[in-house]
């Protein structure tokens, strides 16, 4: 009676073929998996890993641009960035609390991000070297996030799902001011402009490896879309952020640092697309793996914020057991 189930990248365990159908019924119906709900092995791993990165990157994406709050150049600037720097915290915190409701820890995940086992997207380990980097990550890594987290509102797993919707928002906002800082760097002097390109020259193509490996290369794809966690592929998305994005550069004046980029009308069901020239892999497999410029660097400074950040954690849980026992008290 028990099969085999294949339940996806993870592994397998021991499931009735039943049990995997009724699920993938309850997917195919649109129908949203809440925590309580039964679910496959696989698909709560998958999550877990899904949501843990995702939470990190969060949180590890506020280290690049925290960097450049006391520099920001005027006082509006420094509040958007502020504000942005502190979206990004709070999206982290959704993400941890979306996977607890998988059974993880808030605790094992800090655990597993500070001592180097738990990946994180590969962009956050590049340097921001200058005032114009802040506008090109608005832009490119808040809009290749956005190409990424629209259709994980429409994700299977209830929790994920609407965290990204607040979260959503957020990152357009994030977009848009990051655009406003490229056209006002663009319409700026000649020194502004170049500032710009050369923060184009360099994110651009660790952008477009944010998007993950090439379909084939990607380990979890096929089983995530059945499962539809993911909507779109990794070269799919791709694509639709190169799309929106060069039109953009070219208002900016500015130009993406790719001699291979070409419009071709054939792709995409006649509909036309960008073709774009090749991705270097093995830079980007060696960022994940830890030897990008700035990997170490980030989990120290990660950890320092945490160890400085115990006081305040533990003040926290003191007032709560005070208030716990306080409620005790007036119920007695
Ligand atoms: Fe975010
Ligand atoms: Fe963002």
């Amino acid at each position: 009676m028990y099969s085999q189930g294949l339940i996806g990248a993870d592994g397998s365990s021991e499931e009735t073929q039943e049990f995997l159908d009724a699920f993938q019924a309850r997917i195919d119906a649109e129908e949203k998996i809440e925590p309580t709900d039964p679910m496959p092995e696989g698909y709560r791993r998958t999550l877990v890993r899904q949501i843990g990165q995702h939470a990190h990157s969060e949180i590890v994406g506020m280290l690049p641009e925290g960097n450049w709050i006391t520099r920001a150049p005027s006082l509006k600037r420094k509040l958007a960035l502020l504000a942005k720097v502190q979206d990004e915290g709070g999206h982290g915190l959704y993400l941890y609390s979306a996977a607890e409701t998988l059974g993880v820890t808030r605790e094992q995940m800090t655990e597993e991000l500070l001592d180097g086992s738990a990946k994180y997207s590969s962009i956050f380990n590049y340097p921001t070297l200058s005032w114009a980097d802040m506008g090109a990550v608005g832009w490119l890594v808040d809009g290749a996030a956005i190409m990424n987290q629209i259709p994980l509102c429409r994700c299977s797993y209830g929790p994920y799902a609407r965290a990204m919707i607040r979260v959503c928002a957020e990152e357009s906002f994030h977009q848009r001011q990051g655009y406003e800082i490229m056209l006002t760097l663009c319409k700026g002097t000649e020194a502004q402009k170049e500032m710009a390109q050369d923060a184009l020259n360099r994110l651009w193509w660790p952008c477009l490896m944010m998007f993950g490996p090439h379909d084939g290369d990607s380990a979890h794809s096929e089983q995530s879309m059945k499962w539809k966690i993911k909507r779109f592929s990794n070269d799919a998305l791709r694509d639709k952020f190169i799309s929106a994005t060069v039109r953009q550069a070219e208002f900016l004046g500015l130009t993406v640092p790719d001699p291979d980029l070409k419009w071709d009308d054939s792709l995409n069901d006649g509909k036309g697309g960008y073709r774009h020239g090749e991705i270097d892999w093995t830079e980007f497999w060696r960022v994940v793996k830890g030897d990008g410029v700035m990997n170490v660097e980030r989990i120290a400074m990660r950890k320092a914020a945490w160890d400085d950040g115990a006081w305040v954690r533990e003040a926290a849980m003191a007032f709560a057991e005070k208030e716990k026992q306080r409620t005790a008290k007036v119920a007695a």
